[in-house]
Formats: structure tokens, sequence, C-alpha cells
């Protein structure tokens, strides 16, 4: 699996904005946290220390913002399914003024590409002002983040320069998953030590690549569906709600359509109104257990004039779904539901003549609170 990501430059090459560069490197990305963060034999290569502190903790608060409050969300699944230890997610900017009640032993897990965001590291004063630890997640060596922690884990995403962050989400999840897995193996959880996560890894790895050979289907969506859109909707359940929050975001930061992230059954209770002919709405499906009950939400979208696309894993695709995606662990989907999301994101605004990489209004990171 040796990919050296840390020698490449940071200049577009052939491509004409760095987020294309940096979707295409995400196979790359997680190929290389495999080689890195676990062994031959399948069994995690991380700190042990870090994992007797995350072994103590009663509960584990996870804590960022924007695109890695959405990776956060994930991790919550993964560490409460495969190491069964109950997680909370927080907002940075919510979680410092909200002094919530915290539970007798905390640890706090920090995810944050930059390393800088002003939000995340008021949080992280706090805990250390409360002698509690803390592990970084982050993209950036010797950043802030990763300086005032008691742990840190690198993403070896390599530079990640476009405003919209991609390979950051798919490597913090990675991350989350490979710490969750060495977590449940920790606590003994029969789960953990069956999640196979670097040959995970390697599936995920092949199937983004699947899915960007295809972005030329992805782009004739964009134009045809979203490129006139002023609104747009993402649905989903469970960890697809997750994936719908941050496909919206990816939309709206680089498009200005209006795109929310909704959990599917959610929509009938009051938003639903918002669907006017041709909105675009798109399902994202990759649990068996709520498949069907998100297409069915997407009909009722659908007889209100939307135009529905679906995002399917592969193992639950039927006739006429529109991207699906190859089949991995279900806890993991993520990784594979948002790459079609990320190219519609990026042809949308592309195709509106926008400047993909640099968003009106936005900063790479947000040292400000
Ligand atoms: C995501 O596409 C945005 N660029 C933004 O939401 C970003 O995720 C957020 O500002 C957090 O940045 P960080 O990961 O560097 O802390």
């Amino acid at each position: 699996f040796h990919v050296d990501m840390d020698a490449q430059e940071t200049d577009k090459g052939p491509y004409p904005y760095y987020m294309l560069k940096e979707i295409d490197e995400q196979p790359n990305v997680m190929r290389k946290l495999a080689s890195l963060y676990t062994e031959e034999s399948g069994k995690p290569n991380v700190d042990s220390q870090l994992i007797n502190a995350m072994k103590e903790a009663d509960r584990l608060y996870i804590v960022g913002a924007g695109t890695s409050y959405h990776a956060g969300l994930v991790g919550k699944k993964l560490f409460e399914k495969l190491a069964h230890v109950p997680t909370e997610v927080h907002i940075a900017s919510e979680f410092a003024y909200d002094n919530p009640l915290l539970s007798k032993k905390p640890f706090f897990i920090f995810l944050s590409q930059s390393g800088e965001t002003a939000d995340s590291r008021e949080v992280l004063v706090n805990v250390n002002a409360n002698n509690y630890e803390s592990l970084t997640i982050t993209n950036v060596e010797n950043s802030t983040l990763f300086r005032e922690a008691t742990y840190t884990m690198l993403l070896h995403a390599g530079p990640e320069i476009s405003v919209a962050s991609t390979k950051a989400y798919t490597a913090q999840i990675g991350v989350e998953a490979i710490l969750a897995k060495a977590l449940g193996e920790a606590k003994e959880q029969t789960i953990a030590e069956e999640f196979d996560i670097r040959q995970q890894l390697g599936l995920v790895a092949t199937g983004m690549q699947a899915i960007i050979d295809e972005k030329d289907v992805i782009d004739d969506l964009a134009k045809k569906y979203f490129v006139p859109a002023n609104r747009a909707f993402y649905i989903g359940r469970g960890i697809d709600q997750t994936v719908s929050l941050e496909s919206a975001l990816k939309l709206k930061e680089i498009s200005y359509v209006q795109a929310e992230g909704f959990a599917s059954g959610e929509l009938k209770h009051g938003t639903i109104a918002l669907i006017e002919e041709g909105t675009p709405v798109v399902g994202i499906i990759t649990q068996k257990r709520t498949a069907n009950l998100t297409r069915s939400n997407l009909q009722e979208t659908e007889s209100r004039g939307a135009a529905t696309f679906t995002i399917v894993r592969k193992g639950l695709a039927e006739e006429d779904d529109t991207l699906i995606i190859p089949d991995v662990n279900e806890l993991i989907t993520p990784l594979l539901s948002v790459v079609p999301a990320q190219l519609i994101a990026y042809y949308t605004s592309l195709n509106k003549g926008l400047d993909v990489d640099r968003p009106r209004n936005l900063a790479k990171s947000v040292t400000v609170e």
C-alpha cells in the first residue's frame, strides 16, 4: 500500500482547481492511512497510551466545526458501534459557551483539518484548564490544536488547499474508524475484532476510484438539475443523514445553491412545503434497515414535483437508481457516499462559472471566533 503522499507538490498540476485534485487524491489517502495506522495483519497501529486513556473514559466528546463537525457525526456511530462507548458530538462554537454537563471521566477528540479553527481552540483551552485529556486529529503538524492536545494523530492527507474540504473529511473518518477498531479491541468487543479496517480501507480506495472514474455522469447531472436550481435537498437516515449534512454544505459553500441536509423522515413535518417543481432532492441510501423508508420519503417529494436522485450502496440498488456506490461495511459507507456529492458540488460550481477553490466570503481556516 505504500504511497508517498507527502512528496506531492502543492501546485494544481493538470487540474483546473485544487478541489478536483483533492477529490482525486482520496483513494491514495485511504491507502496511506491503512499503511500507516494498520499492520499487515490488519491490527491497528495506534499509540497504546492513547488507547488506554480512551479506554478509561466513560464518554467521548468529539468537537469540530463545519465539515470536521460532520466527520465527528460519523465518528459517533463508529465509536458507539465498535467500541460501545457513549459518544457526543458538538459544534465547537456552541460547546465553548454551553457549559454542558460532562460525564465523570470524559475524553475529548478535536477534529480540525487546519488545527487553527478558533472555535475549536476555545474549547481546547477550557478542556486543558480542567485537566481533561484530549486527542487532536489534524492535517497540520505543529498547528495550535496539535500542540495543545494531550495526544495527536495526523491525517497525512497532504496539503488541502481548496476552501471546500474533501480529502480531510474522508481522512478524518478513516482515522476515526481505525481508532474505534483499536478501542473496541482493547475493550474486547467482538464486532471490533471482526471489523477488518485494513481490508475495508482498501475496498474504499477502490470504490472511491470507481466513482471518480464516472465523474462525467455527475457533470451532466449538475448541468441539468443543480445549475438551474436555487434550492436542493439531500436526505437520509442515521449515518446517511450525517452525509446529507456534509453533502449540502459542499453544494452551498461553492455553488451558492441553498441546499439542506435533512433527516428523510423529518421532511413531512414541515420542510416538504419548500419542494417545488424541479427541486433536486438526493436520497442517500446505504443502510439496509432504512433503505425503503428513505425511498418512500423520496417518493413523497417526487409526487410534489421534485427531481429526485439516489446515491445507493450497490447491494441495495434497484432498477432506476442514479448513482450506485460499491459495497463496503455499512459503518464506513460515508467514505463512498460523500464522493458523488463532492463531485455534484464541484461541477455545479464549475458550470456556474464560479471560483470553485475560493468561494465568496469564505476562508480556508476560520481563525476568528
Ligand atoms: C468545509 O468545506 C469548510 N471549509 C469549513 O466548514 C471547515 O470544515 C471548517 O471551517 C473547519 O475547519 P477545520 O477542519 O480546519 O477546523
